[in-house]
């Protein structure tokens, strides 16, 4: 879906807000503490169920209040909605009025993605958030595989509570022998999504960061010793399991690393190309998102300013233009967003009056500016 309408009640320090959405491009510009963020944040949480910059979900409230809403509507007239009460726990889902019990219901309709100032330290700080990436455009591209996936992840579970409750052997090795078969199913469709987003890369990258372009290396490491079956890389490492008290090879420590002349990328590149690479990324996954057809994707870009220079977001604002998908950008200051409003390739294609909105932020209340026009 794009989102035509977005509401939310006593989501942080943004009491009500009820706007229209430009189908392609939106600007939010306002100062520090206004609530841009916020805003991002409340798209964010309505596909995953959860923040991208909290684990505890009370602090998503309003101060002082005791539930929030965030509902959006696209124009075919879907409406999704998410509230949460936070005195009873309760999290009330909703589809076109319809409650329903699962995030996931959710989540199918709605594939968001995020940048932000500090996404690509935590992308290449670690495999948490390379796992996440994938596992997102997995669920959104490769749908049919989440069953597998959960399946998978109610195995590791339950192997997990053997290795820790040192149960008999009879039941270790029936949890291992369905782990280990699982492990090898999950990790032969991860390879095949991985094979697709590597083949999409170079383009994007070509528009992002031409020079490196042509010499980025993708490797993808299953979670066990590449040459060795997983039944005999766990049983060589059995000892150590038992110290660790969980199952330390298998799908679920499938890790991406990218290298330049076999050389880690992050040792490399700068902090703004860094971050380009991971947009490159992030176009290419949505790419794949757009071309299995069930849900467009939306793509979140929170302070386009931090890391990048005039040059970076002229090349941005080009690779935007060929992203057919909803963008939602936000900034401390409206010059900086000169390269996307005065983009040619997107002003041709529509009246260059409805190429665009742009909002501004004050204290959590959102305003439309005049002359971004709305649509229809
Ligand atoms: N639960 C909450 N209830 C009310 N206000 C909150 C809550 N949590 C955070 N805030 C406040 O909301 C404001 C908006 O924060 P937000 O991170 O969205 O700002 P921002 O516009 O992204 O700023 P910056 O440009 O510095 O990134 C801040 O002043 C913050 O202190
Ligand atoms: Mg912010």
């Amino acid at each position: 879906m794009s989102v035509a309408r977005l509401t939310t009640y006593n989501f942080r320090n943004l009491l009500s807000v009820a706007i229209d959405l430009h189908p392609k491009l939106n600007f939010f510009v306002g100062d520090n503490g206004s609530g841009k963020s916020s805003l991002l944040e409340a798209i964010f949480f309505l596909g995953h169920g959860k923040s991208f910059r909290t684990s505890k979900v009370e602090h998503l409230a309003s101060y002082e209040t005791d539930n929030f809403v965030v509902s959006v509507k696209d124009v075919n007239n879907l409406q999704l909605g998410l509230s949460k009460h936070l005195h009873t726990g309760v999290t009330l889902i909703k589809i076109n009025g319809e409650r329903h019990a699962r995030l996931s219901e959710l989540a199918k309709n709605i594939a968001v993605q995020i940048v932000t100032p500090e996404s690509f330290k935590l992308f290449f700080g670690g495999p948490k958030e390379r796992r996440r990436f994938v596992e997102l455009g997995m669920f959104h591209v490769k749908h049919d595989s989440s069953k597998q996936w959960r399946e998978f992840n109610r195995v590791l579970k339950q192997r997990n509570a053997c290795i820790r409750h040192n149960l008999d052997k009879a039941t270790f090795d029936y949890w291992t022998s369905l782990f280990c078969q699982l492990s090898e199913d999950v990790a032969e469709v991860r390879n095949e999504y991985i094979t697709n987003l590597i083949a999409e890369l170079p383009f994007w990258l070509e528009l992002l960061l031409p020079s490196i372009a042509d010499k980025v290396t993708v490797q993808y490491l299953q979670g066990w010793p590449q040459k060795k079956n997983l039944i005999d890389a766990l049983s060589d490492s059995h000892e150590r399991e038992q110290a660790f008290g969980y199952s330390i090879y298998g799908a679920h420590k499938f890790d991406v690393k990218f290298l330049i002349a076999k050389q880690a990328l992050e040792s490399q590149l700068s902090r703004g190309q860094q971050k380009l690479f991971l947009l490159a990324l992030t176009f290419a996954q949505a790419k794949l998102i757009a071309r299995v057809n069930r849900v467009k994707p939306i793509l979140l870009i929170d302070d386009i300013g931090a890391e990048l220079d005039a040059n970076s977001r002229e090349s941005l604002s080009t690779a935007l233009s060929v992203l057919d998908c909803q963008v939602i950008i936000t900034a401390i200051e409206e010059g900086v967003l000169q390269p996307f409003i005065n983009n040619d390739s997107v002003t041709n294609k529509e009246s260059s009056k409805n190429k665009y909105h742009m909002f501004h932020v004050k204290h959590g209340g959102i305003l439309p500016v005049n002359n971004s026009v709305k649509i229809e």
